[in-house]
């Protein structure tokens, strides 16, 4: 018996890249479409490796032509053959075919046919979607972006901190927590003296959450390890229907010991530059699909955005901005307020143009762990937002002094012991720090224009929606 050649594949993206043909190549992928001549036929083949499909050329007189019918769109195939200079417009290489081997068929059903599908649909085929031109442009670049985010702490010698997921804190103090727990919900255990639910019974002997934010555990690595940052999935129980929420996604936390407010407001506008300026230079092919396609303006705005420097201004200036603008807001611009994304976008969109760091707001609307200003009014917390968005970086500085934090602590009403900890940081070395959160979900909204945040995740959790 003769054995099977045992050739290497090679990936699409690597062959239409070469500089020169190859006497034999063996490639597999997805069918995209067949086109047929007397003579011919032409199978588009995309593996996911890049945008770009090969062009398949089978003789109608190969042996390899019996199989030409189970070719069909979003057919699993194998196809060797020479790779050779191609004759038509388009393209400057395909593949002369020798042998075809269909893995899986498809048939008339296949959901991704050529024509154009809306977004909504797609999401409801979160298991096809992948192998669309758009969403897959979508996740190389998510890939990209995450890669990139590891490369901009890892040349400054920031240590990556793997914070946990199971907590037993809400650092942001919104209460949008998600319950974790392994008791029995049709049997729960009560406490004797008041008839509540006695967590002491449940898995860790305690009420448990899934995390909303790495931050506090990211404070202890950064008073041993100076930089650190964290990356990894939080979770919110937040009832907001928007596009910019979702109830799952990834968040970038750098954590700086010795570093204020403003060195925190340098580092958030050089991590979006960096990151806008790597995804421009890796991946062409996908933003000019999402340029031509989602958003027209993309590629001039990412280019301003790495070229240009960022505004800063404090809140009670934004406010003033937002109040003499003559816009009406749904939401009024009032002193004290929350800045919605309403009034995020009109700043960054309309009055400054770019992206634009907001700092100092008033304390009754942060979390316990910021700051408190000389003022006695506000905390060193910033926003960076940006047009399109709105906010896409949450920071601050972070409160250093022990009798200041218990304090806060008590305002919020939180259970200093809950926090010991947290405040014997203070307690021994203690060290003016601060750090921010980067959605990463907003951050490829932001660099690919697309205007849904279910759109750049691969399986989405919004409130409703746990399907896949
Ligand atoms: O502003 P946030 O809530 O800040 C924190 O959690 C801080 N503890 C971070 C820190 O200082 N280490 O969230 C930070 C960023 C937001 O600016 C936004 O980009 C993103 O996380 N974000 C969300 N992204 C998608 N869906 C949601 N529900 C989000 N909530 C926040
Ligand atoms: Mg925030």
């Amino acid at each position: 018996m003769i054995k099977k050649m045992n050739m290497k594949r090679t990936l699409v993206k690597e062959a239409l890249g070469r500089e020169s043909p190859m006497e034999s190549i063996l490639v597999k992928g997805w069918v995209r479409t067949r086109r047929d001549s007397k003579t011919f036929s032409f199978v588009e083949i995309n593996d996911g490796s890049c945008l770009k499909n090969i062009q398949i050329v089978v003789d109608a007189s190969l042996p390899a032509y019996a199989e030409i019918g189970k070719v069909t769109t979003g057919a699993a195939v194998s196809v060797s053959g020479e790779l050779a200079a191609s004759q038509g417009k388009g393209q400057k290489w395909e593949i002369q075919a020798s042998n075809i081997e269909v893995y899986g068929t498809s048939d008339e059903t296949y959901p991704l046919q050529k024509k154009g599908h809306s977004l909504e649909y797609l999401r409801e085929i979160a298991h096809l979607r992948p192998r669309s031109n758009l969403f897959g442009c979508v996740f190389r670049v998510r890939n990209r972006l995450a890669f990139a985010v590891h490369q901009f702490f890892q040349q400054k010698d920031f240590i990556y901190v793997h914070t946990p997921l199971i907590t037993a804190n809400d650092c942001e103090g919104a209460g949008e927590l998600f319950r974790v727990s392994s008791l029995d919900l049709k049997n729960l255990p009560r406490q004797e003296e008041n008839g509540e639910i006695d967590f002491s019974k449940d898995f860790f002997a305690r009420p448990t959450y899934l995390t909303v934010s790495g931050q506090l555990e990211a404070e202890i690595f950064a008073t041993a390890f100076s930089n650190v940052y964290t990356f990894g999935p939080t979770f919110r129980a937040e009832n907001s229907h928007t596009s910019r929420h979702a109830s799952e996604f990834w968040m970038i936390e750098p954590e700086m010991a010795f570093c204020d407010l403003e060195g925190n407001m340098d580092l958030a506008e050089e991590i979006v530059k960096y990151l806008v300026g790597d995804i421009l230079d890796n991946c062409q092919d996908d933003l000019s699909l999402f340029s031509r396609f989602v958003d027209k303006g993309l590629l001039d705005r990412l280019q301003f955005v790495r070229e240009r420097p960022f505004k800063r201004v404090p809140y009670t200036e934004a406010m003033e901005i937002l109040q003499k603008s003559g816009k009406k807001f749904e939401y009024p611009a009032e002193y004290g307020a929350n800045l919605q994304s309403e009034h995020e976008r009109f700043l960054s969109e309309d009055h400054f143009r770019c992206p634009v760091t907001v700092y100092d707001f008033p304390k009754e609307i942060k979390p316990f762990y910021m700051r408190s200003n000389d003022d006695g009014k506000t905390v060193g917390a910033m926003d960076l937002l940006v047009p399109k968005i709105g906010e896409i970086v949450g920071g601050s500085q972070r409160e250093e002094r022990y009798d200041v934090l218990a304090e806060n602590l008590k305002r919020h009403g939180l259970d200093e012991k809950e926090y010991w900890w947290y405040l014997e940081l203070r307690q021994y070395g203690t060290v003016e720090h601060s750090g921010f959160g980067l959605g990463f979900e907003r951050m490829l909204m932001f660099v690919t224009g697309i205007a849904n945040i279910r759109d750049v995740i691969p399986f989405a959790r919004t409130p409703g929606n746990a399907e896949f």
